[in-house]
């Protein structure tokens, strides 16, 4: 195992410093929506003590600055000045929940909604954007470690990462999920129309040309349906540990 895995009398990982910070370790975690990846990525992150890129949030990010400013999801050069100057900030609330701030705005709920989901699907098929976004994805690369949640983390942002999966699910219990998640959070939304949107969604992330939705090469094939959290959370963290 890595030596940077040894943990320090605190039980977290021992970290590394200076010079060493470029060469922190990788754990990607692609994948369709619902596959489960933004949970085990959060629950990985946890255990390890590592730094989280949640991706996805960056391409909705993205497009709600759009729709504030009136802009249309097409007008390419001004969402690379977007995309460029993001002002972002993750935060939590006392009880641990997420929050996200887009400037002064608090975007927590919007920020997940489906309706986000799919606009930011659509600024993600721009390769300018996703240029844009790539120094900013980086950067969250710092010690201990990082896992990063999306859909190019192992293809494109960190072709060098020490472990990549590559998460699925059958489509229904996707939807299923999605479902749940977004009830959870307030926003209500149909079974029906949800399966559509996801299925709709997957496609174009799948079908576009640039930093397509598919496995690494080397990515391992993880398919989470039936599996509790904990039991997926388990598996990635015995990869790890064979590192
Ligand atoms: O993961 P999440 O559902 O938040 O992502 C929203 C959208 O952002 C995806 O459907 C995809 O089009 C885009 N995305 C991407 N590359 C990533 C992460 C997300 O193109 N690395």
């Amino acid at each position: 195992m890595f030596d940077w895995l040894k943990k320090n009398k605190s039980g977290r990982p021992v970290e590394k410093s200076g010079a060493d910070a470029g060469a922190s370790v990788v754990v990607t975690i692609d994948g369709p929506s619902g596959s489960g990846k933004g949970t085990i990525s959060r629950r990985v992150a946890e255990a390890l003590g590592f730094n989280l890129l949640d991706s996805g949030a960056l391409y909705r990010l993205v497009a709600l600055a759009a729709e504030d400013a009136c802009l249309s999801v097409r007008n390419t050069e001004a969402l690379v000045e977007l995309a460029r100057h993001l002002d972002v900030r993750f935060d939590s609330d006392e009880g641990g929940e997420e929050k996200v701030w887009l400037g002064e705005q608090d975007v927590t709920k919007s920020l997940r909604s489906e309706e986000t989901g799919a606009s930011a699907s659509i600024v993600a098929q721009l390769e300018p954007v996703r240029e844009a976004l790539i120094e900013r994805q980086r950067a969250f690369r710092q010690p201990p470690g990082l896992v990063a949640d999306g859909r190019d983390m192992g293809t494109r942002i960190f072709p060098d990462a020490a472990l990549k999966i590559y998460m699925t699910a059958s489509a229904e219990e996707r939807a299923k999920r999605r479902h749940k998640q977004l009830k959870e959070k307030g926003l209500n939304v149909s079974l029906a129309a949800l399966s559509r949107d996801i299925e709709k969604r997957d496609r174009r992330d799948s079908e576009r040309t640039i930093a397509p939705l598919r496995p690494a090469m080397d990515a391992k094939l993880l398919d989470t349906t039936g599996q509790s959290i904990e039991a997926v959370t388990q598996q990635v963290l015995d990869w790890v540990a064979e590192l």
